[in-house]
C-alpha cells in the first residue's frame, strides 16, 4: 500500500512537477464540476467512417509500461491526461483496450466497463459512478494520442469496444462527460449518444462524489 503510493507520487512529480498537481490538490479541498451522462442503445450506434489502420487489444501490463515510458514526450495536458488513465489502471479498474495503428504505434487507450467490473469502480472511485443493470456497460476515459486527433480517430476507438459489447449480448452503454469537453461531446453525439442528465460533482475536503 505505501509502496505503491510512492509509486504514484513519484509518476505524478517527476512528469507533471509540483504546481500542477499542487493545483489539483487544492481544487480537491473545494470544488464543482459538471458532467453530461450520456446514454445509447448499442444497436442503434452509427459508426460511418470506420479507420481500417487501426488494430485493438486488452491493455496488457507491458501496454502500461510502454505508455509510462512514453510520458516525456508528451506536451503538459497530455501528460496530465495519460497519468490520469494509468492511475485508473493501478487503482485496479479493469477493461482498458489499446490501438495502435499498423506500424504498432500507440494511438489510444478506452476503457470498456461491465457489470461485473462495478465493484472494481467503486472501489476505485467510490462514488463517481452508478451501478450497471445486467445488459448495460460505461465507456470511460477515451485517450486519443494528439497526433491522431481531428482525424476520426474517435470513431474507431469507440467502435472497438462498443462492437465488442454489442456481441457479448449487452444492450445499452452509458458514459460522463465534462460539460466543457466539446470534442468529445460531439464525438458522442455523432455516434448516436444522447444526453441523460447533467450531473453535477462536488469535491470536498479531498472526498468526491455525484449527483448519481
Ligand atoms: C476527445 C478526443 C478523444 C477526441 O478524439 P479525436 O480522435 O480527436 O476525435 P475525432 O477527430 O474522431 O472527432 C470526432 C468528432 O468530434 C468533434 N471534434 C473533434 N475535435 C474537435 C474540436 N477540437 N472542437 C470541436 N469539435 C471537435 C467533431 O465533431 C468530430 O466529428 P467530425 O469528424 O464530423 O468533424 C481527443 O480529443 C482526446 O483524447 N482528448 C483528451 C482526452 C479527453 O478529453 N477524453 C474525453 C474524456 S470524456
Amino acid at each position: 500500500m505505501a509502496l505503491a503510493a510512492a509509486r504514484d507520487c513519484r509518476l505524478v512529480l517527476t512528469n507533471l512537477g509540483f504546481w500542477t498537481p499542487a493545483r489539483y490538490a487544492l481544487r480537491r479541498l473545494g470544488h464543482i464540476d459538471h458532467f453530461y451522462q450520456m446514454s445509447a442503445a448499442l444497436r442503434r450506434l452509427r459508426f460511418p467512417r470506420l479507420r481500417s489502420d487501426l488494430r485493438f487489444t486488452e491493455a496488457s501490463e507491458a501496454d502500461f509500461d510502454e505508455i509510462a515510458r512514453g510520458l516525456k514526450v508528451l506536451d503538459l495536458d497530455s501528460r496530465r491526461e495519460v497519468i490520469t488513465r494509468l492511475r485508473f489502471h493501478r487503482a485496479g479498474v479493469p477493461g482498458c483496450h489499446v490501438g495502435r495503428d499498423a506500424r504498432g504505434e500507440l494511438v489510444s487507450m478506452q476503457w470498456l466497463l461491465r457489470p461485473r467490473d462495478a465493484p472494481a469502480l467503486a472501489r476505485a472511485c467510490p462514488g463517481l459512478y452508478p451501478s450497471l443493470g445486467p445488459d448495460e456497460v460505461l465507456i470511460e476515459n477515451i485517450f486519443v494520442y494528439p497526433s491522431y486527433r481531428g482525424l476520426g480517430t474517435f470513431e474507431t476507438v469507440n467502435h472497438a469496444v462498443l462492437d465488442r459489447a454489442q456481441r457479448e449480448g449487452f444492450r445499452v452503454c452509458h458514459t460522463f462527460v465534462r460539460k466543457d469537453n466539446v470534442p468529445s461531446l460531439n464525438g458522442n453525439l455523432d455516434l448516436g449518444f444522447r444526453i441523460r442528465r447533467l450531473v453535477t460533482g462536488f469535491s470536498v475536503a479531498g472526498v468526491s462524489w455525484r449527483t448519481l
